[in-house]
């Protein structure tokens, strides 16, 4: 039976390079649910749909094919998009689409088909709540405000912080706030701050949190 390894936080805790880590040390695949959300903000900005017209973009959302490949690569419709899904305008666009409900139906269907026959570790921000609320493992990964930040300023040198900051803020504001699947740590989620910690470290909470619960016998 595959299993799923739930990760859910706030943007710029460290989600991605954890998830990838982890998914590589186990054999599990990695699905960064985020890039789906991004994938369908991308296709609306070049369409000219609004943020706010439900139906066209559960449209594109039902419609979009996207390929979550090797080396975290994307492709929507078969064109590869890993970097055009980055900039801040997709990273805004992707939180405003992210809260329309029927948008994130659709893509939670095709996020629990992905798991249906390979053991994943899936990352976002309702994984543990909504998509897989049975999910076997699942973590909570936060960081200071200030480390998040200065982390997504390690990614954009060109932004400055205080930009970064406010859309950091904003975006969050959003994803926590919405009404459908809104950001919250799941009741059985394990909590992790990873403010000073190394990756490695990270990565070995984590493992150890893994191993405890997998021991455990909590299944799916
Ligand atoms: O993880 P990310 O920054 O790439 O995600 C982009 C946006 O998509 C983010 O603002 C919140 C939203 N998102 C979501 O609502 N649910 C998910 N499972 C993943 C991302």
């Amino acid at each position: 039976m595959a299993h799923v390894i739930a990760i859910d936080g706030p943007a710029g805790a460290g989600k991605s390079t954890i998830a990838r880590r982890l998914a590589e040390r186990l054999g599990y695949t990695y699905i960064d649910t985020g890039a789906m959300y991004r994938s369908v903000a991308l296709w609306a900005l070049r369409q000219n749909v609004s943020p706010d017209d439900a139906f066209r973009l559960e449209q594109l959302a039902v419609a979009a094919e996207i390929g979550l490949l090797a080396q975290a690569r994307v492709h929507l419709n078969g064109e590869d998009v890993t970097e055009a899904i980055r900039t801040p305008e997709i990273s805004a666009a992707a939180s405003k689409v992210a809260a329309v409900a029927a948008v994130r139906a659709a893509l939670v269907e095709k996020q629990r088909r992905l798991a249906e026959r390979e053991s994943v570790v899936m990352e976002g921000r309702d994984i543990g709540t909504v998509v897989f609320p049975n999910a076997r493992v699942k973590i909570y990964l936060d960081a200071d405000e200030g480390e998040r930040v200065r982390r997504r300023s390690e990614q954009q040198p060109g932004v400055s912080a205080g930009q970064l900051s406010a859309e950091l803020a904003e975006r969050d504001a959003r994803d926590r706030s919405r009404v459908e699947s809104p950001l919250v740590q799941a009741p059985d989620a394990a909590y992790l701050n990873s403010t000073g910690l190394t990756p490695e470290e990270v990565e070995e909470a984590i493992l150890r949190i893994v191993r405890a619960r997998i021991s455990n016998g909590k299944e799916h």
